[in-house]
């Protein structure tokens, strides 16, 4: 046996390096239920589920149910050509592909070419991306994930091969109207340029069932500390311990909410690269300062850069473990290597985490080309400089996520780069690229490929762009104004400050809500942030591509298709549909079913695409028929251990309706040995027709409750 091995490794030596072709028979395996796995060739060594260590939760795939293989085996197919891996999977005429990648102006991706990179995000849905996770959902209820750190490339339903079994039809342009410039092709195409890749099927009997189960398997969605979820304001680079206080200060002045603050650079000695040790001249003692802020209920989150400046002590040391090239002339830590990974993790328990630091923002982990480290760098552990690329910013996720999860104690923060496996991990991406619209696909986008994103608000041109970006943030994973660099505050627009405290407000208040929606990301698998794609009832179905004949243009430009992109769930039961800075009115496309206004109640529409004029003062939301909605009173930090807070109920429509409320301490992991409550509210209707509320609670470790004192409003009236 040992010696067949032998041979067949010499013949796949010999094939890779005389550039002949192979077929690779798939022998997929099943890894979970509705889960499939497949190696191909010599998979690399350094891949991004291993970078992620992903933990599959498999009773949780089990209890979603068992499922056939979901494509037709018979047209799945790898060959290996000059020591690259050919992939293909079939496609129907009707399917749409969602995923591939933190895109930012599309949501359906069949007819894409994407080359998948970890870059700064540029304008161009190119595959070029903060998380450019190589993972594709189908309409037709499956999933594809190629488990590479390769800058792999994405024909989604492009190439057509003269073999094809389903060829398009052959039209005459001089005559025929029909005639498209990229006509139907019949299966997915992907380019791995390397001898050997990890391929992943997922099942599901809808797209939402698809990506549980991706989630799933990469450990379930991250469930946030509840102060992670209220309002954060990232203070201005170079800002001392005393502008802190001040700003802190104006945050109660204002009694605007505020849970985090953000420090930016200037904290440390020194920045870009770092020394990641405070600059005792603007924070005279950090750990007091800490704690002074803890004691006023605010957390701090610090800004970084991985690059190691020259001036630290420890720069000596971490030379043989990192890249042989510089960020700006800073050390790439290799944090595959064991000695790098110890490094940091002294440094930054002892300077942040010990002191109670709640966590980081990770900066410029993703690109640009010009100042990471280039394609041709290398590294101790023997990664490639395109692997590392890919997996930097999971590397900086796991890494620093574990630190304070060995501490029990739950973080939050940001990155600006990630990709497959990261789930789990409590970081949401953000980036520079500030187009609202565009922000808001990232939104949508991001629930289909295991990420979290925020369309963070900085400064605006006017006071309505101002108002129509906090309205959208608030309605996201991560609230926050990010005034690094003009020092703006919620009511630096005074034309719109009643408007933006009351959206912050609402935000608080939904707060039960949104924990619960992230409870269900970990339980679940069900993300809390989701493209209408995901929603059942959504029957829209865009058009297929078709040539424009336009000389004045181009003559072979496509259409665009009709992505719904502007408008997305929160949870269940949460329909957003945000404003844009000078539109009046706008579209919302509400999916079967009855449809109510959030804030009156009132009966929207059906299965149907409504116009709206919603005016100033609100951001348009819309709540499922039989959907409830638990909400506290406004509070200026999310609830913490111990507090105890009245909860309103609002139930919406005409049909009855439950909700299981998720809670636990919300600062500690403790709910993962089951250390958490349920409350089960329903509404049903009397003999007489009069709404009823009910409440249960389940509590088997007698948690301290933080709720009490349930009120009901029925938001459709009491109509008999
Ligand atoms: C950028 C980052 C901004 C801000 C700035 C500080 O790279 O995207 O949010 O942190 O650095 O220099």
């Amino acid at each position: 046996m040992k010696q067949l091995l032998i041979v067949f490794a010499i013949i796949q030596l010999v094939t890779i390096t005389a550039g002949y072709s192979q077929n690779i028979p798939l022998n997929w395996r099943s890894v979970a239920a509705g889960v499939w796995k497949v190696k191909i060739g010599q998979p690399q060594k350094f891949d991004l589920l291993r970078t992620a260590n992903i933990h599959p939760r498999i009773e949780t795939l089990r209890n979603l149910g068992e499922r056939n293989f979901p494509l037709l085996k018979e047209e799945c197919h790898a060959e290996l050509q000059n020591g690259k891996i050919y992939l293909r999977f079939p496609l129907e005429k009707e399917e749409q592909l969602f995923g591939l990648g933190l895109n930012f102006k599309t949501i359906n991706q069949r007819g894409r070419i994407m080359t998948l990179h970890v870059d700064h995000y540029n304008g161009i849905d190119n595959g070029r991306t903060h998380a450019p996770v190589p993972f594709y959902v189908s309409t037709k209820g499956y999933g594809v994930l190629v488990n590479s750190a390769e800058y792999i490339t994405v024909y989604a339903g492009t190439g057509i091969r003269v073999n094809s079994k389903h060829p398009p039809k052959v039209y005459n342009r001089n005559t025929d109207k029909n005639w498209e410039a990229q006509p139907y092709s019949d299966a997915v195409e992907i380019l791995v340029p390397a001898n050997g890749t990890e391929v992943y099927v997922f099942a599901g009997n809808n797209t939402m069932e698809v990506v549980q189960r991706y989630n799933l398997y990469n450990g379930g969605g991250v469930l946030p500390p509840k102060w992670g979820l209220g309002f954060t304001q990232r203070v201005p680079t170079l800002s001392t311990e005393d502008d802190i206080r001040k700003e802190v200060a104006d945050f109660k002045e204002h009694h605007f909410p505020l849970d985090f603050i953000g420090l930016e650079p200037g904290w440390q000695t020194k920045s870009y690269p770092c020394t990641f040790e405070w600059d005792t001249t603007r924070f005279s003692n950090p750990a007091d300062f800490v704690r002074e802020m803890k004691d006023s209920g605010l957390r701090l989150n610090l800004w970084l850069n991985p690059y190691l400046s020259p001036s630290s002590s420890l720069y000596q040391e971490l030379k043989p473990v990192s890249g042989s090239h510089t960020v700006w002339n800073g050390l790439v830590p290799d944090f595959n290597v064991e000695k790098a990974r110890k490094i940091y993790k002294s440094l930054f328990s002892k300077e942040h985490i010990d002191i109670g630091i709640s966590g980081y923002k990770i900066d410029e982990v993703d690109g640009y080309d010009n100042w990471l480290w280039p394609d041709v760098a290398t590294f101790p552990s023997g990664i490639t400089a395109m692997q590392m690329r890919q997996t930097f910013g999971l590397q900086m996720q796991k890494m620093t996520s574990e630190w304070f999860k060995e501490k029990n104690t739950r973080t939050y923060g940001l990155v600006r780069a990630s990709n497959a496996g990261a789930s789990s991990f409590p970081y949401v991406i953000y980036n520079d690229y500030y187009n609202h619209r565009d922000f808001i696909t990232a939104l949508c986008n991001s629930g289909f490929i295991g990420v979290l994103w925020t369309p963070e608000v900085r400064s605006s041109a006017t006071a309505e762009e101002w108002l129509r970006r906090m309205q959208s943030v608030c309605f996201s994973p991560m609230a926050m104004l990010n005034a690094w660099s003009d020092g703006t505050k919620p009511w630096s627009y005074p034309e719109v400050s009643k408007q933006v405290m009351e959206v912050a407000t609402l935000r608080m208040q939904l707060l039960p809500y949104i924990y619960n929606c992230f409870a269900q990301y970990y339980f679940e698998g069900k993300p809390p942030v989701r493209a209408m794609n995901l929603e059942e009832g959504f029957s829209f179905s865009p058009k297929q591509f078709t040539a424009e004949i336009n000389s004045v243009t181009n003559p072979y430009a496509l259409a665009t298709r009709e992505d719904v992109k502007d408008q997305f769930m929160l949870g269940d039961y949460l329909l957003v549909a945000p404003m844009f800075a000078g539109d009046k009115k706008r579209k919302v496309v509400l999916p079967q079913g009855k449809w109510y206004n959030f804030y009156t109640g009132e009966y929207a529409g059906k299965g149907e695409i409504i116009e709206i004029e919603p005016g100033l003062d609100n951001i348009p939301l819309y709540v499922k028929d039989g959907g409830i909605v638990p909400m506290i009173p406004p509070v200026l930090h999310a609830p913490t251990p111990g507090e105890t807070l009245p909860l309103e109920l609002r139930h919406y429509g005409e049909s009855k309706g439950s909700i299981s409320l998720y809670d636990d301490d919300g600062e500690t992991f403790n709910y993962k040995k089951g250390n958490y409550m349920r409350y089960s509210f329903s509404a049903t209707k009397d003999s007489d027709g009069k709404w009823i509320g009910k409440e249960e609670i389940f509590n088997k470790n007698k948690m301290t409750q933080q709720y009490k004192n349930f009120s009901w409003k029925f938001m459709a009236g009491d109509k008999k």
